[in-house]
C-alpha cells in the first residue's frame, strides 16, 4: 500500500535532501534504498517496490508530478479525443529502465528472505487521475466522460490496458515476485459502470499476463470494494486484498473458495494499546481460515503512526503457527 506521507523517520531525512519525490523514485539508488528502509527495520516477508502508479505517464506523453502537500497534479488534463490520441502506449525497458534495475537489485539484496513486490495502477483509476487533472473528490469529470462520451474514455482505458499489461510483465521479468494491481477508484462506480469501465479492462490485463507468465501471483486492491466483491474474482486474479470496512469472515465468504485474500487490519488500529493490535491481528487471521491468506493492512499506514506498533504487528504476526 501506499505508506501515507512514509511514516518512517529515516524516509523523512531523505525527503529532505532529495525534496522532489519524481526524483526519489526515478533516481535506482534511490529507489532501491527506499525500498529496503521498512524491510531493514521490520522484516516483513515483502518487499514493494518504491515507486508510484503514476510513474509511468511521462513515458505515455502524459506529464505529472507529486506535490507535497496537493498529491499528483496532471498538467494537462485529458478531456477530449484529440487529447487522448496523443497518448502512447508505454514501453516499460524505454521509459523506466530504473524500475528493472531497482527490482533486480532488490531481489540481490533480500535474496529469498521476502518477495520482491511490484505494483500497476488499473486503467480506471489511471485514467481518473489524468481526466481529473489529480486527486478528485466527485469525480464529475471522469463521469461526465464516461456517460457522455464513452468512446473517449474506452479509447484511454484501453491504452492503459495493453501498457499496464507490459508494465506488468515487464516488473516480473526483472524480479517482482507478485503484482499487486491498484483500483484505488474502482469503487467511484455504481456495479454496472465497474462492468463497463473498469472489470472488462482488468481481466484484459490478468489474461494477456497469464498467457505468458502463468504463475505470477496478481493481487487486486480496491479500496472501500464492500459493493463490489462477488465481482472481484470475475478478474481472474489469484488474491483480492481487502480494506478493513469488510469483515474478513465475511468477505471470505463472498470472494469464494478459489482465490486467496489479503488484509485487512485497519491502519487505525496501529494507534491502539499493544494488546489491541494483537487481538485484531487474531482476529483477522481466525477470520481469514488456515490457507490463502496474506495478513496485511487494509490500507497504507497513516501517517504519525507510533514505530513500536508496527514493529509489535510484524512481530505477532510471525510468531503465528498455524
Ligand atoms: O509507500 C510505498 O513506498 C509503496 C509504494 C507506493 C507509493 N504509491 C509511493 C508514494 C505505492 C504502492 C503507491 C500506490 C499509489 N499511488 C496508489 C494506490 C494505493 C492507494 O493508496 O490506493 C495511489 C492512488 C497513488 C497516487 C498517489 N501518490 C497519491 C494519492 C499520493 C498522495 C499524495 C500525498 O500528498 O499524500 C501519492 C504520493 C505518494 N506515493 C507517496 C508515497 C510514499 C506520499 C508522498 C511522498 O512520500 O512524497
Amino acid at each position: 500500500m501506499r505508506q501515507a506521507g512514509r511514516y518512517m523517520k529515516s524516509y523523512q531525512n531523505l525527503c529532505e535532501k532529495y525534496p522532489l519525490f519524481r526524483e526519489r523514485s526515478e533516481n535506482v539508488d534511490l529507489v532501491v534504498e527506499i525500498s529496503l528502509q521498512p524491510w531493514k527495520v521490520f522484516k516483513p516477508d515483502g518487499v514493494i517496490l518504491f515507486s508510484d502508479i503514476l510513474t509511468p505517464l511521462p513515458g505515455m506523453n502524459i506529464p505529472f508530478d507529486i506535490v507535497k502537500g496537493k498529491g499528483p497534479v496532471i498538467y494537462d488534463p485529458l478531456r477530449t479525443a484529440a487529447a487522448v490520441n496523443e497518448v502512447r502506449e508505454f514501453v516499460p525497458e524505454e521509459w523506466v529502465p530504473y524500475v528493472g534495475q531497482a527490482l533486480n537489485l532488490l531481489r540481490g539484496e533480500v535474496k529469498n528472505e521476502a518477495a520482491v513486490l511490484g505494483f500497476v495502477g488499473a486503467p480506471f483509476t489511471l485514467a481518473s487521475y489524468c481526466v481529473e487533472g489529480g486527486s478528485s473528490k466527485n469525480f464529475s469529470k471522469i463521469k461526465r466522460m464516461a456517460f457522455a462520451e464513452p468512446a473517449i474514455l474506452h479509447n484511454l482505458l484501453q491504452k492503459f490496458t495493453t501498457s499496464m499489461a507490459s508494465y506488468i510483465k515487464y516488473q516480473a521479468d526483472n524480479g517482482a515476485q507478485a503484482v499487486q494491481i491498484f483500483d484505488s477508484w474502482a469503487t467511484e462506480l455504481s456495479p454496472v459502470d465497474f462492468e463497463e469501465f473498469s472489470l472488462p479492462y482488468l481481466k484484459q490485463i490478468v489474461d494477456s499476463v497469464k498467457e505468458t507468465h502463468p504463475d505470477l501471483p496478481l493481487i487486486l486492491y480496491a479500496s472501500g470494494s464492500g459493493g463490489l466483491l462477488e465481482r472481484l474474482p470475475l478478474t481472474g486474479v489469484d488474491v483480492v486484498s481487502l480494506d478493513w470496512t469488510v469483515d474478513m469472515a465475511e468477505g471470505r465468504k463472498r470472494l469464494g473458495s478459489n482465490i486467496a485474500v489479503q488484509g485487512n487490519v485497519d491502519p487505525g488500529v496501529l494507534f491502539g494499546s499493544k494488546e489491541f493490535i494483537t487481538k485484531r491481528i487474531y482476529d483477522t487471521v481466525q477470520k481469514a481460515g488456515s490457507e490463502g491468506h496474506v495478513l496485511n493492512l487494509g490500507h497504507g499506514i497513516k501517517v504519525g503512526t507510533p514505530e513500536e506498533n508496527v514493529a509489535h504487528f510484524f512481530e505477532v504476526a510471525k510468531g503465528i503457527r498455524y
